[in-house]
């Protein structure tokens, strides 16, 4: 027995092809898929297999053959430039038909890869369903980080071409990108480098331009013929996203067409209850999941209108530009992170300026990215008088694991939990021994496979990391490298991650990769790097280093160095800005560093001297060291 949800949650699970080849009816095919689930190939599954589709084609051109051609599709909402720009469905599909066309008069054709390093403007949208439209795979890189992320990228992809913009602007300084792209080439393989740059000069800040290599966005954009979609197979890559994995090395999770479109034009719905014609807004950035699935593809699929916004909770101008962007065009679905709410409740704690705007058409507030703590649920509530629906998911999911759908049955809200898995996700919780536990007991949370449609087939070209990052450790099972339970009710709690990866302002980041910037400093002998807690942030990173035997530099001289490495290595996104040198490092006999006690320490919370450690009176020393930077006892209890 159980309600709509249930209903639908069962059928999902056990009869996959029926609701899945069902959902599939509402996009359009070129040529209908073959089987709705190919599991002949296990562990990789795939979705819709035979089927043609285009993507930038059920996200554009078919509402315009509906009829919706004179909507908005994108509202570009810019305080940092005082902009504010409407683009009616028509207006954008022939912009990024002319972009298409642009990219195949460079070269670009199906299945090549083009690299978007871009702020939030509409023409980084515009650029990746302009891949999409000919069947090439863009993979975009957020703004935020180095030169030599970058290169990482431009080495694992590949890209024909990149497009990039002269600058983005953060709330204290303008973002050169040209100097930083130039670095990137400079810094990846010769055999990687892209045959043409295209630039978008924005006003604030002209590029310069390499002759032969550069091409200016709104010369080529002027002479440009219009290109028409390209059926592409279902499991043709739409995009890839490099994330953080466990080491310096960002994973290429890649985004197929087909079960894609499928899944995320159905949450809309179903998860967000929203509507064609709605206005949704997902305050993130293009260069994340969130970006590409809610900032783009799922409210165009879906026909809506969605809102691209330049500019932060706070700052641009003040703590009340969200509920300004919401009434003044009337956005019914906002989705942004908590952490954006941590930043408003900072600045405008009793709400004063909600009170300034309309907020009647606004529906629901929707919170993803990291843990949604109790006190910025509440407060968000008292605030909007609105619901506000915690869900989890990850870049490798595409869409929401657990979540209240809306759409289906509007469950009752338990804090500290992103509620029940979402239909297509049979997700458990089991021990070591890949055995489920008891409701309340923690352990690793799972998914049976096979995932659902728009979740990763695979890493880009690299089947093997994918089955030993995700599939190895428990046959049967997807990974997610969260640790949590799920209570008699069946509601999932989502406790932490069990890696090295931590979320900083939502931002996901490895202390790996950040250690081994720190380890290739000349006078570190050893480091760690851990999250500790934040009261905006979530999470930031604390380096503890080892200095070599005989030097003798000044210790806070080394420290801003390696503060520095980090922001040129990997970027400001990092927010690396605390580093303490300690003699030694918390180690148990074996030798593993005792991360979690030190982060218990840092966070002053109650811990246990391990039974394993090697030397009990170091804690002593990691103590001392945490206290000369802010934490540990010299954090004040909140
Ligand atoms: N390009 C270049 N630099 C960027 C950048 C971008 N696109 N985005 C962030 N940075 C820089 C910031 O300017 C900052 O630099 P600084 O060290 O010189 O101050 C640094 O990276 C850290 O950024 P962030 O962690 O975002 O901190 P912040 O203080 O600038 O802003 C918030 C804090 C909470 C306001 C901000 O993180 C935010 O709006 N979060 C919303 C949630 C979100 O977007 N989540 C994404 C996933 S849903
Ligand atoms: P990303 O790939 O950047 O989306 O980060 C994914 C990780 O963020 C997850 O594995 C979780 O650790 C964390 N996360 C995302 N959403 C939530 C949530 N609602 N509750 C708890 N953790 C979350």
């Amino acid at each position: 027995m159980g309600g709509k949800y249930e209903e639908t949650f069962r059928e999902s699970i056990e009869n996959p092809e029926a609701f899945w080849g069902r959902i599939g009816e509402d996009i359009h095919w070129y040529k209908k898929w073959d089987k709705v689930l190919d599991d002949s190939n296990k562990p990789f599954y795939r979705w819709f297999v035979g089927g043609e589709l285009n993507t930038c084609y059920n996200a554009l051109d078919v509402h315009i053959e509906a009829g919706r051609g004179d909507q908005p599709a994108l509202i570009y909402d810019s305080p940092v430039t005082d902009t504010i720009k409407t683009f009616t469905y028509t207006q954008f599909r022939d912009e990024v038909a002319k972009f298409a066309g642009v990219l195949a008069s460079l070269g670009v054709s199906k299945g090549d890869r083009v690299l978007i390093y871009m702020p939030m403007i509409p023409e980084a949208v515009t650029a990746m369903l302009a891949c999409a439209r000919i069947g090439a795979v863009h993979s975009v890189v957020f703004g935020g980080f180095a030169a030599n992320e970058l290169a990482t990228r431009i080495n694992d992809a590949r890209p024909k071409v990149i497009v990039s913009a002269s600058c983005g602007i953060e709330v204290n300084r303008i973002v050169k990108y040209k100097p930083l792209l130039d670095e990137a080439i400079q810094l990846s393989e010769e055999g990687a480098r892209p045959r043409a740059c295209v630039i978008y000069q924005r006003p604030m800040e002209k590029a310069s331009m390499v002759d032969g290599r550069d091409k200016d966005w709104t010369a080529l954009m002027a002479d440009a013929e219009p290109a028409d979609c390209v059926p592409v197979l279902a499991t043709d890559p739409l995009y890839i996203l490099y994330t953080s994995g466990t080491t310096g090395q960002p994973k290429g999770v890649v985004r197929d067409n087909g079960g894609h479109a499928v899944a995320l034009k159905w949450t809309m719905k179903t998860i967000y209850n929203v509507d064609a014609g709605d206005v949704y807004w997902a305050a993130s950035d293009v260069g994340w999941v969130v970006g590409h699935s809610y900032i783009v593809y799922g409210p165009l699929l879906k026909g809506c209108t969605t809102v691209l916004f330049e500019g932060k909770p706070v700052g641009t101008p003040d703590a009340g530009v969200f509920w300004r962007v919401i009434s003044q065009h009337k956005v019914r679905t906002l989705f942004t992170a908590p952490t954006a709410f941590r930043a408003i409740k900072r600045e405008d704690p009793d709400a004063a300026l909600v009170k300034k705007y309309d907020l009647s058409d606004f529906y629901a507030l929707f919170l993803a990215g990291e843990r949604l703590d109790p006190d910025t649920l509440r407060w968000a509530e008292k605030a909007l008088n609105k619901p506000v629906i915690d869900h989890w998911w990850q870049t490798e999911t595409g869409w929401a694991i657990c979540a209240n759908c809306l759409g289906i049955e509007h469950l009752p809200v338990k804090e500290g939990s992103p509620t029940k898995p979402a239909p297509g996700w049979n997700v458990k919780v089991v021990d070591e021994a890949n055995q489920e536990v008891k409701a309340g007991e923690i352990g690793a949370l799972v998914v049976k496979l096979p995932l659902p449609p728009g979740s990763l087939p695979t890493l880009w070209n690299a089947d093997d990391r994918f089955v030993e990052s995700y599939l190895k450790e428990f046959p049967g099972y997807y990974k997610t490298a969260d640790a949590g339970f799920v209570d008699q009710d069946g509601y999932v709690f989502v406790m932490s991650r069990t890696d090295d990866i931590i979320n900083t302002a939502g931002h996901r980041l490895s202390t790996g990769a950040m250690e081994e910037v720190l380890a290739s400093h000349p006078d570190v002998a050893e480091c760690a790097v851990l999250g500790v807690e934040d009261q905006l942030k979530g999470q930031v990173p604390v380096g503890f280093i080892v200095l070599k035997a005989g030097v003798t530099r000044p210790e806070e001289e080394i420290i801003q160095e390696v503060i520095q490495m980090v922001r040129e290595k990997i970027g400001p996104v990092a927010s690396f800005k605390t580093a303490t040198v300690v003699k030694r490092l918390p180690k148990t006999r074996s030798g593993k560093i005792l991360r979690g006690t030190i982060q218990k320490i840092a966070d002053n919370k109650e811990w246990r001297m391990p039974a394993t450690i090697d030397d009990p009176a170091i804690l002593g020393e990691i103590e001392e060291a945490l206290n000369k930077v802010g934490y540990a006892k010299a954090r004040k209890k909140t």
